[in-house]
């Protein structure tokens, strides 16, 4: 248990990401914390002190003059007595008291009257999130020394707007806890540390001859940002990555190949692994025999036929391999018939969850910053709203980590 015997101060302020602060704490208390909760009166609004209470299995404090709490810890003692303040979510609101030294309820009094170090879990509507008031009092807590994850882009709960300004997924908040408590990722400190994960990317170039080849629309942006996602939670990730114009996400190992042979080879020299997803839109089929110069046009002659071979299912051979992860994932990039076509697709390719998702031209998907997908897996299927890729990406590292506990 990563966080035994460590007493972490939560105070959970008024926002709709408070629902998830519940399973933060459930979290953490599986890995050993002792979770002491405080509630502004904007959280009680979203989630009860009951239900914080029962998952705490704490007092849940809410008041500055309550006589009973102040005789029994009193907000002195509740400020020092933790290894760590955590703040989520942290709205607009509580983050201006922070900057400007407000003590005028009983988190804010909290985060001024401690010493621990402060982390802090921003979630607020995009527009309030980049509005120059809140980013001059983050850079007035970051230069105070408060700590901050996410928050991440996608879409609003309560709004449907998209853009940054979703709290970090618990996982990741337990992530940052346990770098924090725990010092430089040893291993277990991140719920991936000491997994290995191979991710595609990219859509591969089949050549015809030295300058000529076929190609497809895939960016790149939904594999490399689920590669550094896995990173992120502490994965030791090997990108396989066709040729991509986006810049290497940080943190993992790239390896560069341009076809889909290449790509099958580098994925192969990379296991074992413990999860594979393959996101690459590798090309179906590649030119039987590339010429070796470039194609003449010569005046009055038919151009030349294309004669192709089909190339290896990466994807395929990764999920029937003997040395198979544990978990392997990939996509299906459909035009009709996304779910039925993602579950045949699963059942052929001895994947463990495809996730599907339209790419009709009107979507925008393809080459795009958003994404939405169908989780297709053995017991059953969920539909994940439209959101950001680098959303997707956290959600489906999230899902990793889990089924990935040991
Ligand atoms: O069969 P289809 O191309 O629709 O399957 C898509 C999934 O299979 C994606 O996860 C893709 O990365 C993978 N795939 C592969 N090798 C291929 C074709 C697809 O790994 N040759």
């Amino acid at each position: 248990m990563t966080l035994s015997g460590k007493r972490i101060l939560l105070i959970i302020s008024g926002g709709i990401a408070a629902y998830k602060s519940l399973d933060l704490i459930r979290r953490l208390r599986e890995r050993g914390a002792e979770v002491r909760p405080v509630m502004t009166a904007g959280a009680q609004q979203f989630v009860t002190s009951l239900a914080v209470g029962a998952l705490s299995a704490s007092h849940v404090y809410t008041e500055l003059f309550s006589r009973e709490d102040e005789q029994d810890v009193g907000h002195i003692r509740l400020a020092r007595e933790c290894d760590l303040v955590v703040v989520a979510p942290a709205t607009a609101d509580l983050m201006a008291k922070m900057a400007n030294g407000h003590a005028d309820d009983l988190a804010s009094t909290i985060l001024l009257a401690t010493d621990r170090t402060v982390l802090v879990a921003p979630a607020m509507n995009p527009k309030m999130w980049t509005h120059p008031a809140t980013r001059r009092n983050r850079a007035t807590l970051a230069a105070d020394g408060i700590r901050f994850v996410g928050p991440a882009s996608g879409e609003m709960a309560e709004s449907g707007e998209a853009g940054e300004g979703r709290m970090a997924e618990p996982l990741e908040i337990v992530a940052a806890i346990e770098d924090l408590l725990t010092g430089a990722k040893p291993l277990g400190a991140k719920p991936l540390a000491g997994r290995k994960a191979i991710v595609t990317s990219g859509p591969t170039h089949e050549p015809i001859d030295p300058v000529r080849y076929i190609a497809n629309r895939s960016s790149g942006k939904q594999g490399h940002a689920i590669a550094a996602a896995l990173a992120r939670l502490g994965a030791d990730v090997t990108l396989v990555s066709g040729p991509v114009t986006i810049p290497d996400p940080a943190g993992v190992r790239v390896v560069r190949v341009e076809r889909a042979e290449e790509m099958r080879d580098a994925v192969v020299a990379a296991l074992p692994a413990d999860v594979a997803v393959m996101v690459a839109a590798v090309a179906d089929w590649r030119v039987a025999s590339a010429a070796g110069n470039k194609i003449k046009k010569r005046p009055g002659e038919a151009p030349p036929p294309l004669q192709l071979a089909e190339n290896p299912d990466i994807l395929k051979t990764i999920g029937h391999h003997a040395s198979r992860p544990k978990l392997v994932i990939g996509f299906a990039a459909e035009t009709e018939n996304v779910a039925e076509n993602g579950r045949a697709k699963l059942e052929r390719k001895g994947a463990d969850y495809i996730l599907a998702n339209d790419v009709s031209p009107a979507t925008g998907i393809m080459g795009g910053d958003s994404n939405r997908v169908k989780l297709i897996g053995r017991d059953g299927k969920e539909e994940w709203p439209e959101m950001a890729k680098d959303e997707v990406a956290d959600k489906l590292a999230a899902l990793i980590a889990a089924k990935l506990l040991p």
